[in-house]
């Protein structure tokens, strides 16, 4: 099943929310570290991704590759079928040469990320065994980062790790779909390459320029 054939939800929604109410629940499912295991938010994915014809997108920047450096909508990639708890896969998103990394913490949480070193490029490996829970860890130089939130916890690394947004289906398969700048807020990321092609998510998300864009449609009305 491709992100966009989204099984019908579990419940019939209700009105949709407006206003501050729907920004804080999209604000509170995306500050929440990934955008996992959210049906509804999920939908609202189906619903962006649905009908684009989006190629792959090569993210060139130079010798280091570098995430989230696209402003279009990467197309959605099924990066695994299940991913357990303390467990980790190895993945290309958005393009073939771009190294990423999605990983389980014990909580539940699912999290990814560019698995570039953003010191010198190296690649970051997902360590269960070291830390409170799990630590990305790149041998290079001895560079840490924190699981839950990719900033840089010891050695050399200037940034965190940019992010990659994942996403959980109902029968546990997990997918890629979108990234964002090293230390670019998630609001920002989504309406970089969400808000564009998809008023009604830009309108929810309050993302700037927003307003501008329904302003026609409201004259008209
Ligand atoms: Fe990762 Fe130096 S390349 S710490």
């Amino acid at each position: 099943m491709s992100v966009t054939e989204q099984p019908p939800p579990a419940s019939t929604p209700g009105p949709a929310p407006d206003g501050d109410a729907a920004a804080e629940q999209l604000r509170d499912r995306i500050s929440a570290d990934s955008l996992t295991t959210r049906r509804d938010y999920l939908r609202i994915v189906a619903t962006v991704s649905g009908g684009l014809a989006v190629g792959g997108v090569g993210v060139a920047a130079g010798i280091l590759h570098r995430h989230g450096d696209s402003e279009n909508l990467p197309e959605p990639k099924k990066v695994t079928d299940v991913l357990a708890p303390g467990q980790s896969v190895a993945f290309r998103f958005p393009g073939e040469e771009d190294r990423a990394v999605a990983v389980r913490l014990a909580d539940g949480t699912l999290v990814g990320y560019s698995a570039v070193c953003t010191h010198l490029a190296c690649a970051v490996l997902w360590r269960e065994d070291r830390g409170p829970e799990g630590e990305l860890y790149c041998p290079c130089h001895e560079g840490v980062f924190d699981a839950r939130t990719g900033e840089v916890t010891a050695g050399p690394p200037p940034r965190p790790l940019p992010r990659v947004f994942l996403t959980e289906q109902g029968d546990g398969s997990v997918w890629a779909i979108g990234t964002a700048r090293s230390g670019e807020p998630a609001k920002d990321a989504l309406c970089r390459q969400f808000g564009d092609a998809h008023p009604e998510f830009s309108a929810q998300m309050r993302c700037p320029g927003s307003d501008r864009a329904a302003e026609p449609e409201r004259k008209r009305t």
